[in-house]
């Protein structure tokens, strides 16, 4: 009998969630839940690896590829994709595997949490309560930013910024998207796509909801930041590196807008010293968009399955590269 493939998992993860993997391979794993694979480590699996199930911290580049000769599928537990260089996996004719659709709800969810947190400044408030300096009632004490009735604009309307638009109607908002193409859905949603400039200039909450790529990179620059109102919020629920955070940094202390709410930076996990950190007008967390667990065995689950379809010829369900499949 063939052997089975050997698969790597590089976090520890329920053993419920990797069943679609029982039985069909032979898997091993980094053993820490919370601890990412050292790269040595990793690349030292990925040398008699026939499948890697990856994380958003691990890099799939052409290093790991160039160390791992057997690899014949690629499955990150995450609909970002941003660390697994796919186009020089496809060279080697690896499919790559995602998990979108099961994590929609809950990162919208928290897209508009975060954006709710900031425009009633909750996290002020939190600290203004446990540090005693909450006066008696006072007419604009905390005084923020209406939500229902204002203007929103959603950079990438894809599935969790359609998720967001729906939100949104429940609270009368005005939707405004900007992205590379016009979306079907968006009349449905009563989203109007205009110019990403004009949206920024227009919005009273920017969410961005984009993918990460060479081209969305730094896309919120000092340029954009100034074309926004000075009420404006921003909200980050899709990569850090969208954002100049430098530039950010200083259109904040300047107030020259109102405030950010993020839940993704530029380098994970934000150092303490952060001078976004510093800032009363900033809500950030800790890249938790999916982080609820229902949603994160879901992912963990497909994240699997994919895994163990593409190794076994099958078509998984999400793959980017499909070419890749015979
Ligand atoms: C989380 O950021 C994801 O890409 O799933």
């Amino acid at each position: 009998m063939a052997e089975p493939p050997r698969v790597y998992v590089t976090r520890a993860l329920p053993a419920e969630a990797l069943g679609p993997l029982q039985g069909v391979a032979e898997v091993q794993g980094w053993p820490e839940a919370e601890v990412p694979v050292p790269r040595d480590v990793l690349l030292a699996a990925a040398a008699r690896a026939d499948g890697l199930l990856v994380l958003l911290t691990d890099r799939v580049d052409v290093d790991l590829l160039a160390a791992a000769p057997r690899l014949r599928g690629v499955s990150t537990m995450s609909v970002g994709h941003d660390h697994v260089d796919v186009a020089a996996c496809t060279r080697r004719g690896i499919p790559v595997c995602h998990t979108p659709d099961v994590l929609t709800e809950t990162t919208a969810d928290l897209a508009f949490a975060l954006l709710m947190a900031a425009a009633r400044r909750l996290y002020e408030g939190q600290r203004a309560v446990v540090q005693g300096r909450w006066p008696a009632w006072s007419p604009f004490f905390l005084a923020g930013h209406d939500v229902h009735g204002q203007t929103l604009g959603i950079v990438g309307l894809g599935r969790i910024g359609q998720a967001v638009a729906r939100r949104a109607r429940g609270f009368d908002m005005r939707i405004l998207y900007s992205g590379r193409r016009e979306r079907l859905e968006a009349a449905e949603l009563g989203a109007r796509r205009v110019p990403l400039q004009e949206l920024v200039a227009q919005s009273d909450f920017v969410v961005l909801l984009a993918a990460l790529t060479e081209e969305t990179r730094h896309v919120v620059d000092a340029d954009l930041l100034a074309r926004m109102k000075p009420t404006a919020i921003l909200v980050n629920a899709a990569r850090g590196g969208l954002v100049d955070e430098a530039a950010l940094v200083r259109a904040l202390r300047e107030g020259r807008i109102a405030g950010a709410a993020l839940d993704v930076f530029e380098r994970e996990p934000l150092p303490v010293d952060h001078p976004l950190l510093d800032l009363p007008n900033v809500v950030a967390v800790p890249h938790v968009g999916s982080a609820t667990v229902a949603t994160r065995m879901a992912m963990a689950r497909l994240a699997a399955q994919n895994l163990a379809d593409a190794l076994a010829g099958r078509r998984p369900r999400y793959c980017l590269n499909p070419e890749t499949l015979a």
